[in-house]
């Protein structure tokens, strides 16, 4: 008889093989535009979601600490049976200014918010529309809704794919679209102009994930709706990335949808809430935001900086204002190995294999950060320049 244990053993064994095998890389100290790995090297770190650099902000600690101090160390509950503080309402009143929606509920991640979301909105009869390039939260909780509803998939940001998609559910129930603002691993945004024009036309809702557009476009940093200038019905968000960098997730919408998901949402009724500290910290985050727009304009001062030096290296990156610079490499043990090279020139950034992005689609992912200086983009482009010819797909 097979011992299954054993034969996992062995399949981590083959990626070790391959050349697969993800390594964590360890830090001794705290995120920002240098990090410090475990044997006191500092290095440039190009990969971390950290575009606002709040995530070692001496405010946003001492916000957290002073939640710390008052509410204690976390809730020992869910939200419904005794898990709510002030601190949360206080977080879900300014998400709710922030995404300029009726109203917001907090989860201890996107993730769990997106979860939430989709299988809590959709029942019998109705369908979910994705983009085939969503985040794997999003097509995790469209297979939540199991059999009861129906998914449809349209090609990436392909608008007459979409429309297609719309015309085979007209006679469905509510019909929900849901697209990432910015598509975590291309750094492309969803053209939300025809999205929110096609959802007109068929009377579908439309749910927008930010969660790498939050801190990063507009012209306050509201996301991708704020860029575009136009409204979407339903917004979710993490505050693991531009705001605060440490965790938790949100939903934001008209007050009904609000209201059903926090009667009925998995993940809020069987899960305790987010620690107050890190709602304390993500307040704070937000407060910082709206006060130091020059962090905002810094980034896109660097994100413009990194494509065009990476474009006149030789490097093919499309135009895009995300914070989000894929290279495509092709293999994922040549882009992991690649990952490995660039450590070589003091740059930490990491490469994507399947499956978390399709095969033979691997990369490196660069992201930039408003805390980086010119001497840490240009030590990774020094970097990259070397590189050239082995990072060729
Ligand atoms: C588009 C998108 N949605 C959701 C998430 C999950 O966010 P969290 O870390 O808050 O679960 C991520 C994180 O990588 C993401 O990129």
């Amino acid at each position: 008889m097979k011992n299954p244990i054993k034969e996992i053993a062995l399949q981590i064994e083959a990626s070790k093989k391959q050349g697969t095998y993800k390594r964590t890389q360890v830090l001794a100290g705290p995120m920002g535009p240098t990090v410090t790995l475990r044997n006191n090297r500092q290095v440039v770190n190009l990969c971390s979601n950290d575009y606002l650099g709040l995530a070692d902000h001496p405010e946003i600690i001492e916000r957290s600490k002073q939640a710390l101090d008052k509410f204690g160390n976390g809730t020992a509950s869910v939200r419904f049976i005794c898990g709510t503080f002030e601190i949360h309402l206080q977080l879900e009143e300014a998400l709710s200014k922030f995404t300029k929606k009726q109203k917001a509920t907090t989860y201890v991640s996107c993730w769990n918010a997106n979860e939430a979301l989709i299988p809590t909105l959709l029942g019998p009869g109705d369908v979910v529309i994705s983009d085939q390039l969503n985040h794997a939260s999003i097509i995790d909780a469209c297979r939540l809704c199991g059999s009861k509803s129906i998914k449809l998939i349209y090609k990436h940001n392909d608008m007459q794919d979409l429309k297609q998609r719309l015309e085979e559910a007209k006679s469905a129930g509510k019909r929900l679209i849901v697209t990432d603002g910015v598509f975590s691993m291309e750094g492309d945004l969803a053209n939300l102009p025809e999205i929110t024009s096609l959802a007109r036309d068929y009377g579908a809702i439309v749910a927008v994930d930010d969660s790498h557009a939050h801190g990063v476009l507009g012209k306050t940093g509201k996301g991708t709706t704020e860029h575009f200038g136009v409204e979407v019905d339903i917004i979710t968000g993490t505050l693991g990335k531009a705001l605060g960098g440490a965790a938790g997730g949100f939903v934001a919408a008209d007050e009904p949808i609000i209201e059903l998901l926090t009667q009925r949402s998995r993940p809020q009724l069987f899960s305790n809430a987010l620690p107050p500290a890190t709602a304390a910290g993500a307040i704070a985050a937000l407060e910082i935001l709206d006060r130091e727009p020059q962090r905002l304009s810094k980034l896109h001062e660097n994100v413009r900086y990194l494509r065009k030096s990476l474009s006149e290296i030789g490097y093919k990156v499309i135009e895009s204002p995300t914070a989000i610079v894929p290279i495509i490499i092709g293999d994922t043990a040549k882009a992991i190995r690649l990952a490995k090279r660039m450590l070589d020139f003091d740059i930490l950034i990491t490469g994507f294999g399947y499956p978390v992005v399709p095969e033979g689609a691997a990369r490196l992912r660069a992201q930039v950060s408003a805390s980086h200086s010119l001497d840490c983009l240009d030590q990774a482009i020094k970097a990259f320049e070397a590189l050239l010819e082995e990072c060729l797909p």
